[in-house]
């Protein structure tokens, strides 16, 4: 997506759901984009782990550059994030193997490509629904209001019985490919 960004963390958007809303106002109200932003990558099963995702996004900077964009930035999703749902953001990204990359197989082939992290996305993706469509969802059921662990979320999910509420707030991890 083309957006307006200002090189600032202040003026960064809210996450995935915050760059896709920026993108489509701005190109309503006629803001001309300064940045481009990755929303996400997917690579068939059967190709996976030859460097493709890797081609494909330096393929998409380049685009961009040439299309006059000055920045490059990601709300990078973490593909390991999901097994570590109760631990914040701000703490995963720290964990780093005896290499010194990160734990995270989809951070690392970031910084293989020179990204660095600009901050956390507090609110990167947020999903609301009633309980019963989160258990429709999710294939589970919530018996009462609390957290919970929900396969393959990065983050958990607070279920409210009371207000036959279920939310998921998702943070990502806003990367900048200079
Ligand atoms: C994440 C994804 C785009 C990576 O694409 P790719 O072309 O395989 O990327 P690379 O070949 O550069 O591999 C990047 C790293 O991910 C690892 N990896 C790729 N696919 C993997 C898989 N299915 N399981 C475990 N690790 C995987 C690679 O081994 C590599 O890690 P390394 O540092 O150990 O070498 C691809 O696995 C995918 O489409 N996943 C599902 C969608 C997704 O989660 N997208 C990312 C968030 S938007």
């Amino acid at each position: 997506m083309p957006l307006r960004w200002d090189g600032t963390l202040e003026d960064l958007p809210d996450g995935y759901d915050g760059a896709l809303v920026r993108s489509i106002e701005d190109h309503e109200s006629g803001v001309a984009p300064t940045t481009f932003s990755f929303m996400a990558a997917a690579v068939g099963n059967d190709v996976t782990k030859r460097g493709l995702a890797g081609q494909v996004l330096t393929a998409l900077s380049v685009r961009a550059r040439s299309a006059g964009l000055a920045h490059v930035i990601a709300p990078l999703r973490p593909t390991l994030k999901h097994r570590y749902p109760t631990t914040p953001m701000k703490t995963f990204v720290r964990w780093t193997r005896p290499d010194g990359l990160s734990i995270d197989p989809w951070k690392r082939a970031h910084q293989r490509m020179g990204a660095t992290i600009l901050a956390p996305a507090a609110r990167s993706m947020v999903i609301s629904g009633t309980v019963g469509e989160w258990e429709s969802w999710t294939d589970m059921v919530f018996p009462e209001s609390g957290s919970y662990v929900v396969p393959d979320a990065l983050s958990l999910v607070d279920i409210n019985c009371e207000t036959d509420t279920g939310t998921y707030i998702e943070e990502g991890l806003w990367t900048e490919h200079r």
